[in-house]
């Protein structure tokens, strides 16, 4: 049994270290990169106040496949540089949405989201995976939420 929790959710530096090393005990060892994913998408879920929504897209093609997720059933395929998730990807960088209806494109999986953050999950220089975070609560997401999830992502490049 697998028994993960922050220590305390309101210390975000801590809640961040802290997820980061549950994701690497969790994905050590194990090569399947979408088992890994989904025991990632899970722990995120637990650990992270205020989501209505946690999990990843693959790039496969030229476009984003939904992977692992916790939420509710999302849009499947997301066309490279389409939405928030396709903007991260196409352009290989974190994307920190405080308004997501301020957003041009934006793809509404979820009538309740309100602020999202996707981040890249970068392995040799190409963008493999997303790391998508939706929140029904306006402006949940800033700068240390963001560099939490790229250090998640910096992690998982080798585990996914
Ligand atoms: N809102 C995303 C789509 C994915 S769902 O939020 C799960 C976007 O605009 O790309």
């Amino acid at each position: 049994m697998f028994d993960f929790a922050p220590s305390d959710a309101a210390d975000k530096p801590l809640l961040y270290r802290e997820l980061c090393e549950a994701a690497d005990a969790l994905t050590s060892g194990e090569p399947d990169g979408i088992a890994n994913m989904a025991n990632v998408a899970a722990l995120v879920w637990g650990f992270v106040p205020d989501l209505n929504w946690a999990g990843f897209y693959r790039v496969i093609g030229d476009g984003l496949v939904l992977g692992p997720f916790m939420g509710r059933p999302a849009c499947i395929r997301i066309p490279l540089g389409q939405g928030v998730c396709g903007t991260a990807a196409g352009e290989a960088r974190s994307v920190l949405v405080e308004d997501v209806h301020s957003f041009p494109g934006h793809i509404a999986c979820d009538a309740n989201s309100r602020s999202e953050l996707v981040v890249p999950i970068v392995v040799d220089g190409t963008v493999k995976a997303i790391i998508d975070l939706d929140s029904p609560l306006p402006s949940r997401f800033d700068d240390e939420d963001r560099d939490g999830f790229e250090a998640l992502a910096a992690i998982l490049a080798a585990r996914i």
